[in-house]
């Protein structure tokens, strides 16, 4: 007999069940319960999930509280792509800008402090990938994400555009520096 034949038994679905198949499927049915209960469960208590929130927004809206971050909080400019970097104080609520092809602008941030980022696009779909911590989020015209963020190492990292954005997509880069805390 080969499968290309008819099975000698016709009317399989009425064949008693082999015990290695029962098991199989009692297997398969109890793996996938489990996998059900730890969906809720991984939200709650693992550390992939980010504790993110989104809320509708405009550009012009966006901009203008960013403007003001900036306005308040830079420290330096960045001489190479006159970008300011901005240093707000722990707790607050910061501002980063997603448009073709650059993140703005940088930012700088203490070593176990927690902020709230905000992150909105000026003009379409960008993809927000923070590295080496590998934080990743879509930016959605007309939403601004809110990340809570506690950096827990120092060091410089790199945000990078996840999201093919059009020809210079590959050059929308940004950076969040993160300093020692108490200076
Ligand atoms: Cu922005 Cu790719």
């Amino acid at each position: 007999m080969t499968a290309i034949e008819p099975p000698s038994e016709t009317i399989w679905w009425n064949q008693p069940l082999d015990r290695v198949e029962t098991t199989w499927i009692a297997l398969a049915l109890v793996w996938s319960l489990i996998m059900f209960v730890m969906m809720p469960v991984w939200h709650v208590y693992g550390k992939q999930n980010l504790s993110n929130e989104a809320y509708r927004t405009t550009p012009e809206a966006f901009m203008a509280k960013t403007q003001a971050m900036v306005d308040q909080y830079t420290v330096r400019t960045e001489t190479n792509q006159n970008v300011p970097v901005v240093r707000p104080p722990p707790g607050s609520d910061v501002y980063l800008i997603g448009r073709l092809w650059q993140w703005w602008p940088l930012l700088e941030f203490e070593k176990g402090q927690t902020y709230r980022l905000h992150i909105a696009s000026m003009d379409w779909q960008h993809g927000f990938s923070l590295q080496p911590v590998n934080i990743n989020t879509q930016i959605v015209p007309g939403y601004e994400m809110v990340l809570t963020v506690t950096p827990d190492t120092s060091g410089d990292q790199t945000i990078i555009c996840n999201e093919y954005c059009g020809i210079g997509h590959h050059t929308m880069t940004g950076k969040i520096y993160i300093t020692e805390g108490g200076s």
